[in-house]
C-alpha cells in the first residue's frame, strides 16, 4: 500500500467537500470535525455527480436528483432509492497534502 498526493489539505475548509482527480476518476474528500474521509464521485443510483448535485448534510452527501443518500464514512447507503454503497477511501493529511492510499 502505498499514499499518492492528490490536493493541498488547505482546498477543503472544514465542513466542506471538494472534488479532486485519483488515477482515472473523480473522488470526494470531506473535511469533516473528526476528520478527513473520501468516496467516490457518482452515485450509485442513476450514476448523478455528487460534486454538482451532492449537498453535504453530516454525516450524509445527499443526493438531489432523486433524494437518496450516503454514509460519507462508510460509503452505506441511508435513504431509497440509493441501494448500493459509494466506494471509500483512506484519505490522510501529510504537511500540506491530502493523499489517498492505492
Ligand atoms: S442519481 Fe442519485 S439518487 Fe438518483
Amino acid at each position: 500500500m502505498a499514499w499518492t498526493a492528490i490536493g493541498l489539505a488547505a482546498d477543503v475548509p472544514l465542513g466542506e467537500m471538494r472534488r479532486f482527480q485519483w488515477e482515472d476518476e473523480f473522488i470526494l474528500v470531506y473535511h469533516l470535525e473528526d476528520g478527513w474521509y473520501a468516496t467516490s464521485e457518482r452515485c450509485t443510483h442513476q450514476d448523478c455527480s455528487l460534486w454538482d448535485e451532492g449537498e453535504l448534510e453530516e454525516p450524509e452527501i445527499v443526493c438531489q436528483c432523486h433524494g437518496g443518500a450516503f454514509d460519507i464514512r462508510t460509503g452505506r447507503a441511508t435513504r431509497m432509492p440509493c441501494v448500493f454503497p459509494l466506494d471509500v477511501y483512506h484519505v490522510r493529511v501529510n504537511g500540506d497534502l491530502l493523499e489517498i492510499e492505492d
